[in-house]
C-alpha cells in the first residue's frame, strides 16, 4: 500500500499566512512625510498606518483629514490604514473616508454602540476595524468579530510612538486566533506598539499578521533597511514554529 504523504500539522496560528508590514508614519519626520513614507513603502511596507489622536482620548494630538488627503496625492496607490484615537469617531469617519482613507479602525472604548459606527464606516466604502487597549479584554469583542475586516491589538497604551511593548497582548494575539478558527470567520489579526527586530517573532507567533511599526522603522538609521530588516525578520519567524 502507497505510503500516505506526510502533512505537516499547522494550527490556527501557524499555518501560513499573508505577514505585512504597515509602517507608522507617527515616527516620520512630517517636514518630509511623503519621502519618509516611500522609503518605508520600498523597504517593504504594504500599508501605511495613520495614527489620528485628538487629545482627549489619548493624552496627544496628531493629524487630521488633511495629511491624509495629501499623503493620498502623494501615494495614490497607498492602503491608507487609520487608527482613530478619538472620542464620537462617528462625528469625523465620512472626513476621512472624503480624503481616501481605505481602513478605518475605532477603539471598543470609545465607542458606545460600536457596531453602529462599524457599519458607519463600511457604508463609506472603508474597511472597518476595532481597537483594542492594553487593559481591555479581548471577549469585548466578541459581537463584532464577524463584521469586522481586521482587530487591532495594541501592545502599548496608545498616544506616543516607542514606548515599551506589552507582552499581556500576545495571549489576546492568540486567543484572537483561536476564535477566528474555531467560528469558522476571517478578520486579520494586527498589532501596534513596541514592534521592532526583538519583539516581532513573539508577536507573528502569537498570531499577528499586519504588523505596525513607528520607531523600528523611522526612528534611527535607514528607513528601507529597517523596513526590509524587520519584515525578513517577521517572514522568517512564520517558518521556525511548527
Ligand atoms: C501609538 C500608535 C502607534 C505608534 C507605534 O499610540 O498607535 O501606531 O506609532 O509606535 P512604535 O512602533 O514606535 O511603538
Ligand atoms: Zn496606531
Amino acid at each position: 500500500m502507497p505510503k500516505k504523504p506526510t502533512v505537516r500539522k499547522t494550527s490556527a496560528r501557524t499555518s501560513p499566512r499573508n505577514i505585512e508590514l504597515a509602517p507608522s508614519i507617527l515616527s516620520a519626520n512630517f517636514a518630509q512625510l511623503a519621502a519618509d513614507a516611500r522609503a518605508a513603502l520600498e523597504g517593504g511596507g504594504t500599508l501605511l498606518h495613520v495614527d489620528v489622536m485628538d487629545g482627549h482620548f489619548v493624552p496627544n494630538i496628531t493629524i487630521g483629514p488633511p495629511v491624509v488627503a495629501s499623503l493620498r496625492k502623494a501615494l495614490p496607490d497607498a492602503i491608507l490604514d487609520c487608527h482613530l484615537m478619538i472620542e464620537q469617531p462617528d462625528n469625523f469617519i465620512p472626513a476621512f473616508a472624503e480624503a481616501g482613507a481605505n481602513w478605518i479602525s475605532v477603539h471598543q472604548e470609545a465607542c458606545v454602540h460600536l457596531n453602529r459606527t462599524l457599519n458607519l464606516i463600511a457604508s463609506h466604502g472603508c474597511k472597518p476595524a476595532v481597537v483594542i487597549n492594553p487593559a481591555t479584554p479581548v471577549e469585548t469583542l466578541d459581537e463584532v468579530l464577524d463584521i469586522v475586516h481586521h482587530v487591532l491589538v495594541m501592545s502599548v497604551n496608545p498616544g506616543f510612538g516607542g514606548q515599551k511593548f506589552i507582552r499581556g497582548a500576545l495571549r489576546k494575539m492568540d486567543a484572537l486566533a483561536r476564535t477566528r478558527a474555531s467560528r469558522g470567520l476571517n478578520f486579520r489579526i494586527e498589532v501596534d506598539g513596541g514592534v521592532a527586530l526583538d519583539t516581532v517573532t513573539d508577536v507573528v507567533n502569537a498570531g499577528a499578521e499586519l504588523l505596525v511599526a513607528g520607531n523600528a522603522i523611522f526612528g534611527h538609521g535607514d528607513i528601507r533597511e529597517n523596513a526590509r530588516k524587520l519584515l525578513q525578520a517577521a517572514r522568517s519567524a512564520t517558518l521556525t514554529k511548527t
